[in-house]
């Protein structure tokens, strides 16, 4: 199953394994794998213990990410308080860099601080937050990311509520007229990718299903992810 190619917003199915799920002993070579696969982006899930319960990757682990791939750099930002941290994940190499609503005081002043930095600014909304939050953020941003699971692991089960929301935004992008990716990231596996492409995303984030089997086994998992 594919995106209505006769839409005007059509864009095709890029893959965006999550590095959660890979091997943190090997990360360079983790990635450099993933891109000879067939990646088209890297997500990078950056958590603090605070806004989520977990922790992760600083931007000095970014930067030493960088040099191993061209790839696109996902960032998503799990942190509270985030602004303070935007240039030092800009400067490490991350391309487009996510921030969530409930992470900050000011989703609007963040969104501009992203954009000021050059980069590709996207808006995370958890399942329990409304679509309608991206309103008056709409003319702004380059990405949404829908969260088809509560952020803070890798390895959970999809929450299929977020279909209806992932439709709500591809309405709201499409009205817009804007270039906007609609990433969905939680639970995407074999099963799963294809209602989220059915509802309208067209970036798909995976961890568990991009890095199970080891090396030999990714290209198959993203090729798979593609539903082709
Ligand atoms: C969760 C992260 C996801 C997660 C996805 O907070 O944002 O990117 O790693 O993992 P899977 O694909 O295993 O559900
Ligand atoms: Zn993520």
């Amino acid at each position: 199953m594919t995106a209505d190619p006769s839409s005007p917003q059509a864009a095709p199915i890029r893959i965006a394994p999550s590095i959660l799920s890979a091997d943190f002993a090997r990360l360079g070579e983790e990635v450099r794998a993933i891109e000879a696969a067939g990646a088209d982006w890297v997500h990078i899930d950056v958590m603090d213990g605070h806004y989520v319960p977990n922790l992760t990757i600083g931007p000095m682990v970014v930067k030493a990410l960088r040099p191993h791939s061209k790839l696109p750099f996902d960032v998503h930002l799990m942190i509270s308080p985030v602004d303070h941290f935007l240039d030092a994940f800009a400067a490490a190499g991350a391309d487009i860099i996510t921030v969530h609503p409930e992470a900050g005081p000011h989703i609007h002043r963040s969104v501009q601080h992203i954009k000021s930095l050059g980069k590709q600014a996207g808006v995370s909304l958890n399942p329990g937050t409304p679509a309608k939050m991206l309103d008056y953020l709409i003319d702004d941003i380059d990405l949404v990311l829908i969260m088809s699971v509560n952020p803070g692991f890798g390895g959970q089960s999809f929450i299929s509520s977020q279909l209806r929301k992932i439709e709500a935004v591809r309405k709201m992008i499409d009205k817009s007229g804007r270039d906007i990716r609609l990433e969905v990231d939680g639970g995407i596996d074999a099963a799963t990718a294809p209602l989220a492409i059915a509802a309208g995303a067209d970036v798909l984030v995976a961890g568990t299903a991009t890095f199970k089997g080891g090396a030999g086994a990714y290209a198959d998992n993203i090729r798979r992810l593609r539903g082709a």
